[in-house]
């Protein structure tokens, strides 16, 4: 475990460490667990016996974070397209569904030729009381796309306005996956882009709130938050994932007698000779 005045994070396995989260304390969780598609993350194989074997796991981990929550609390659980119907029946048994929401992203990998290439991630968005979460609407309004080449007028006013030009997100998000070039990228298979968890953590939390992530992973979620200014605790159970936490959230600047640096991204072609820096890869 290490530590600031905003960020804990732990190297485990959740199912043990979050038994150690006070019940009721947490503002916001955000959950992206394995997704039971054969990844590997490190020594851990993404892979459960069956699709019920692997949902009575995400509700064993479930039940922990719901205790974890406030009583005004948010919580965010992502997983894979096939699986989230089990979480999203589950999760409805125990609290509110308050949005399904899309990570729609372009997919130039993946070229499937015989069925249509999967270009989203399903995000539940859930929380405990439908009558009283935080939802701070000012904090996240993007640019309302009227198509309209001049100023819309709402003339149902006394004195005509024009209309707001901007709105709350719809249930959508385009966002881009995090690249090889992209300064925030590090080497793990699923890394959750900044831009995702800066609309969540800004939507469901405020300054000095606190938010947990039970399978951390890069630990976007906490050095989002901690930017943010809110407190943060993450847990990661692959050592190296976890110093990738250490050095991104400026815990420490070494671990286990290894000096913690990031990625070197300077790409040495086979030949030997070294890509022009901020030349695109397609990667
Ligand atoms: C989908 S990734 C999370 C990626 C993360 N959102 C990010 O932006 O980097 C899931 C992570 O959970 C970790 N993990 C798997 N089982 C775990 C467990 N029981 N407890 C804690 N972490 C676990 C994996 O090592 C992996 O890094």
């Amino acid at each position: 475990m290490l530590s600031n005045n905003l960020a804990t994070i732990y190297h485990g396995n959740c199912l043990d460490l979050l038994p150690s989260v006070p019940d009721g304390t947490v503002d916001l969780i955000f959950a992206d667990p394995p997704y039971n598609i054969g990844k590997s993350f490190g020594q851990f194989k993404d892979k459960w016996p069956s699709d019920q074997a692997y949902a009575e796991w995400c509700y064993s981990w479930l039940t922990l974070c719901l205790k974890k929550l406030k009583s005004t609390g948010s919580l965010y659980v992502m997983t894979s397209t096939q699986a989230m119907p089990y979480i999203d029946l589950w999760m409805r048994s125990q609290c509110t569904v308050q949005s399904r929401i899309v990570w729609h992203y372009d997919s130039s990998g993946v070229q499937a030729r015989r069925y249509y290439g999967s270009m989203y991630e399903p995000i539940l968005f859930c929380v405990k009381d439908p009558n009283s979460y935080t939802f701070n609407t000012d904090d996240i309004e993007v640019e309302a796309r009227t198509g309209a080449v001049r100023k819309l007028i709402d003339y149902r006013k006394a004195t005509p306005e024009p209309y707001k030009t901007t709105k709350v997100p719809g249930n959508v998000w385009y966002f881009p996956r995090v690249r090889y070039r992209m300064a925030e990228y590090e080497e793990h298979p699923s890394q959750k882009p900044e831009v995702l968890l800066e609309r969540i953590i800004k939507a469901s939390s405020n300054p000095g709130d606190l938010v947990l992530d039970p399978f951390a992973g890069t630990f976007t979620t906490c050095v989002v938050a901690q930017r943010l200014m809110r407190r943060t605790v993450g847990i990661e159970q692959e050592r190296e994932y976890y110093k990738i936490g250490v050095r991104r959230l400026g815990l420490a600047d070494e671990l286990d007698g290894e000096s913690l640096q990031p990625l070197d991204k300077s790409y040495v072609r086979k030949n030997g000779k070294q890509l022009p820096s901020g030349k695109d890869q397609g990667l």
